[in-house]
């Protein structure tokens, strides 16, 4: 049997043990630990106390459970004050932490931008698509038909010489140009036809204004009655948009197997506005690219009836108007990526 006093003693040892534990307790966690050893439910010691009801008599079990009630009471609200008190402590460490200095020198974020070439290809694609072209990516492994015998440059023909070709195997080859997009385009699509073949090309020339490889755009137009003057015309459109408003083109006679006949296109000097200065090494001109009228062995080789249909075509090296535009001098400066140099050509 248990009685009152004995009952009595036992909850003052587990309140003084509570005080002694609690002061101690290091963390809002350790505390948590501790108020679960005496009030859990299950396993609490002061919880424990109330399955000794049964040995209580009866006259006193109605007391014994009111001190065992208000034992536990004064427990919870015990471990509360301390608790309330743990956490604000432990905000304050958080807050301490996490606090900010609004005077520090930010950390630096370099932002990245568009390779030239690939932002001067974007907007020579932007102002072609604007007068209807479309986009036709070319494989860069050709074969031979394509880059050359279907483009009026058969085996002998003293023309190859123009581009010294990367052969793969005696078929296949890196191609030269992006005009053997134009076959393909041509083999498959009936007029009209108006499109831009951008891409990589490839030839064994290595200088200052020269590179292995090198980044070309096709133009290629195909329809009834296109002539001369619509190349001119798509092409001052262009160099105005490139160049600037001022700029005008100019055609000199060229050669190219494809074309007949064929041009170099020359664009006004924007820096000198064609007086004559260093650019344009005193002519007031530059070359820009070459084009012509699509030769009509080229539409026959492709099923296209020549006498219903005539084309223009041009090809430019993308590499050529970066350097125009941004003033580099040197084609490897595009190659090399090196970003004190990129960094300085943002458009
Ligand atoms: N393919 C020629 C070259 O690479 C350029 C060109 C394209 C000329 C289309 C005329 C017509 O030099």
């Amino acid at each position: 049997m248990k009685d009152l006093s004995e009952l009595q003693s036992q909850i003052e040892s587990l309140k003084a043990e509570i005080r002694e534990h609690a002061e101690k307790a290091a963390n809002s966690k350790g505390l948590y630990e501790l108020k679960k050893s005496f009030l859990d439910s299950k396993q609490g010691k002061l919880s424990a106390l109330m399955k000794e009801m049964a040995q209580v008599p009866a006259e006193q079990k109605a007391n014994f459970g009111k001190a065992v009630n208000e034992a536990k009471q004064w427990a919870l609200g015990f471990f509360e004050d301390i608790d309330s008190k743990l956490k604000e402590k432990e905000m304050k460490l958080r807050y301490e932490s996490e606090k900010i200095d609004i005077s520090m020198p930010a950390k630096m974020q370099k932002k990245g931008n568009l390779h030239p070439i690939t932002t001067v290809r974007n907007q020579l694609i932007d102002i072609f698509a604007g007068m209807g072209f479309s986009v036709y990516e070319g494989s860069e492994i050709e074969n031979d038909y394509y880059n050359f015998t279907a483009l009026n440059t058969p085996q002998d023909h003293p023309a190859r010489d123009m581009q010294d070709t990367f052969y793969l195997s005696p078929e296949f080859l890196l191609r030269t140009q992006t005009s053997s997009g134009q076959i393909h385009v041509m083999e498959n699509t009936k007029p009209p036809i108006k499109i831009l073949s951008p891409g990589k090309v490839f030839r064994s020339d290595d200088d200052a204004t020269h590179s292995p490889m090198f980044t070309q755009m096709e133009g290629l137009v195909v329809d009834e009655g296109i002539t001369l003057s619509d190349l001119k015309g798509s092409l001052d459109t262009f160099v105005k948009k490139v160049f600037g408003d001022e700029t005008t083109t100019r055609l000199r006679p060229s050669y190219f197997p494809f074309t007949e006949p064929s041009v170099e296109v020359d664009v006004s000097c924007f820096e000198c506005g064609g007086k004559g200065c260093r650019l344009c090494k005193g002519t007031g001109w530059i070359e820009i690219l070459g084009a012509g009228v699509v030769n009509k062995k080229v539409l026959e080789n492709c099923g296209i009836d020549s006498s219903k249909y005539s084309g223009f075509a041009f090809g430019l090296g993308i590499e050529r108007i970066a350097m125009l535009k941004y003033g580099i001098n040197n084609i490897k400066m595009l190659f090399e990526s090196d970003l004190r140099v990129l960094d300085q050509i943002d458009d």
